[in-house]
This record gives structure tokens, sequence and C-alpha cells, in this order.
């Protein structure tokens, strides 16, 4: 698979680690940014990753800062984005069961790298159930128009 990762500068570090992560799990990783640990604002990161994702040209994508809030802010503004903060394994495998989350975000500070390494993989294996949950995911679309 195909993953976008982008971060701000608190999110540098454990985007670094989950990108090796990725690979060793022979999946693909296209790096959005940030670079360094040199601070920057999260949106000029989190929304042109969250474009991409919505353009199709990743199957999922990794949006990091240092609560995990403000890129799911940004990146729930996409149209085609549905971007689920998940702090533990179960709320990884709902994100993709009843949710079909297409961009996990995490928050550096927040989780340590183990448990990111765990929900970034439960997540990226899940698999969306379908059925009820696809009506109630029209509806988000039917309602907002997003
Ligand atoms: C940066 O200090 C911090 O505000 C940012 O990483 C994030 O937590 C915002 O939601």
């Amino acid at each position: 698979m195909k993953i976008a990762f982008a971060s701000d500068h608190a999110g540098y570090n454990l985007k670094k680690e989950l990108i090796a992560f990725i690979k060793e799990l022979d999946h693909q990783a296209l790096d959005f940014g940030t670079y360094s640990d040199e601070p920057v604002d999260y949106p000029d990161y989190a929304f042109p990753a969250a474009e991409a994702i919505a353009g199709g040209i990743a199957d999922y994508g990794i949006i990091i800062c240092g609560t995990g809030i403000g890129v799911n802010i940004t990146a729930n503004k996409v149209t085609g984005v549905r971007a689920a903060l998940c702090t533990n394994e179960k709320m990884a495998e709902l994100a993709r069961q009843h949710n079909n989350a297409n961009v996990l975000n995490l928050g550096a500070r927040i989780i340590d790298l183990e448990l990111a390494k765990k929900i970034t993989q439960t997540f990226i294996e899940g698999e969306f159930l379908g059925g009820r949950h696809m009506i109630r995911i029209e509806k988000i679309h039917f309602l907002t128009g997003n």
C-alpha cells in the first residue's frame, strides 16, 4: 500500500519512525514534510497531504502533530477525507470498520512510539464493514456537503 505522511515539528520524529516502520511492513511511504523539527504551522502540511489523499494518490494518510487535534481539524475540512484521531488500537480498528477513515491522526506528545506503531498497523490492516456504516457515511456527505 501507499501511505502519505505529514506532520508539523512536534510530529516530525514520530513521522520519521513510522515511515521506517511501514517500510519494514513492505508498504510505500510518501513524505509531505515537514523535514525537520524547526517550528512550522501544521495546516501548511496537513492540508496538502489531505488533498493528496482525497485525490487518490495514496491509499491512506497518517498526519501527525503534538496532540493530533490540529491536523485532524484541518484534514477533515477536505472533501473526501475521513480523518480519525486515535489514541488506542480499538479506536484505530473501529475508525476503519465503522467510519472507513482514510486518514489516521496521531498526537506525538500524547502517545509513545510503540503504541503509535500498533495503532498504525491496526489502521492500515483494518477493513471497512460497509452495510449500515456505509449509509451513515453517505449521510455525512448528504447533510454537510463535505
Ligand atoms: C505545536 O506546538 C502544537 O500546537 C501542534 O503540534 C498541535 O498539537 C496542534 O494541534
